[in-house]
């Protein structure tokens, strides 16, 4: 009997509906722009690393309430340390929100997670392995909040955790602020006027900013918390050229913060991680600054050219990726890229209305002049 028989009913239902996340690259990839990633960090930001890392006692466990990093992100945001939840990523961090508030409300047999969609993935992935069910919403023809459809699945499936993705991934668009308080208000429990209604019964609504350094300054929403008390904010540094750091956190109330922070591992952050970032947000940040302006200076500069190729769309990208709409089948688009070297993202398995939506990641001026020729003659071909 092979190991999975002799414990499969003990398996939780959901996992056989799920599939592993394994990235998939074909062979032959010379432009990588399908992850979401920022192009190489600069000279600086290696050195403060390099120099962070050289001064870990490797025998040691990481400190297990990561202070001189939640300072350093609280110095960069704004923010106050204890109102941080920092993570291994900003994936994990969803999974804590998510187990720890798991409890199905009375009205409903299991909880309830809502996302607009198409979303970020993890947020009904980690859902469904934590034994939730992920209602999903769909946006509106431009990509944004459809606030009456929201409204209703919100009172109509009582969630306790609502995502939204603000620039979404992988739409690129900043959700309309007045839409998105709708939605947060929808939410509030009996404190403010919402739909839910009754004592401690708001649903917790986190505006994920993975990609708001991409989106202008001033644009981060955190400042809505001091009026609405069920919001909160996710961000990550995996964005901004720090991803294999993986590092990730919740901007929440202290008093929620510190009962989500009862079910996290001790030492869920490396040592090396905390003080890589930690040294990168005190002591490299201009640089990094440097990095994004030229990442959104590239991403004008390939939504005009893409735009310019016959029958392709492109909505506008307050992130480090392009929502792109092809004329052919993005499958069709997706090989002929593959062929010539090139890796993008294409939803064509995502469901019909995203066959021909390709999201591509902002690379640097070469890799976009190897693209833009590759998409040239994907048309011509046609
Ligand atoms: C909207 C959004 N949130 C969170 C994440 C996960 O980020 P991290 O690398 O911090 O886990 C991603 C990664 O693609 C994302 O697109």
């Amino acid at each position: 009997m092979r190991a999975l028989e002799s414990v499969r009913e003990l398996l939780r239902p959901e996992l056989s509906g799920l599939v592993a996340y394994v990235p998939h690259e074909p062979e032959g990839i010379e432009v990588k722009l399908d992850a979401n990633e920022a192009p190489p960090c600069g000279p600086r930001v290696r050195e403060v690393v390099a120099q962070a890392l050289a001064g870990v006692q490797l025998e040691r466990y990481p400190d297990p309430r990561a202070l001189r990093l939640k300072e350093a992100i609280a110095k960069r945001t704004g923010a106050k340390p204890a109102d941080l939840l920092v993570g291994t990523g900003s994936d994990e961090v969803i999974a804590l929100v998510t187990n720890a508030l798991s409890r199905p409300r009375r009205s409903n047999a299991l909880g309830v997670i809502l996302t607009p969609t198409p979303t970020f993935v993890m947020y009904r992935i980690t859902a469904r392995g934590h034994g939730l069910e992920p209602i999903e919403v769909p946006l509106d023809a431009a990509w944004d909040l459809d606030v009456p459809a929201t409204t209703r699945a919100i009172k109509e499936s009582q969630p306790s955790v609502v995502f939204v993705a603000s620039p979404n991934n992988p739409t690129g668009n900043r959700m309309s602020l007045d839409r998105l308080e709708a939605v947060i208000e929808a939410c509030a429990g009996s404190g403010v006027s919402g739909h839910l209604g009754g004592a401690g019964d708001a649903a917790l609504v986190i505006v994920d900013e993975a990609y708001v350094d991409y989106s202008g300054p001033g644009t981060s929403l955190r400042e809505l918390r001091t009026r609405y008390p069920h919001l909160a904010i996710l961000r990550t540094v995996s964005k901004i050229g720090l991803a294999a750091l993986r590092v990730g956190w919740l901007e929440a109330d202290v008093s929620l913060v510190d009962e989500i922070d009862k079910t996290r591992q001790p030492f869920n952050v490396s040592e090396t991680s905390q003080v890589a970032v930690a040294a990168v947000l005190e002591d490299a940040w201009d640089e990094v600054q440097e990095g994004i302006a030229r990442v959104v200076a590239a991403r004008e500069r390939l939504a005009m050219a893409i735009a310019q190729i016959e029958g392709f769309f492109v909505t506008p990208s307050a992130a480090n990726f392009l929502w792109v709409k092809t004329p052919i089948p993005s499958e069709r688009v997706l090989a002929h890229l593959v062929r010539d070297g090139i890796l993008v993202r294409s939803f064509h398995k995502s469901g019909p209305h995203l066959s021909d939506q390709l999201r591509i990641t902002i690379g640097d001026d070469t890799q976009h002049e190897r693209l833009l020729t590759s998409l040239r003659k994907v048309t011509a071909n046609a």
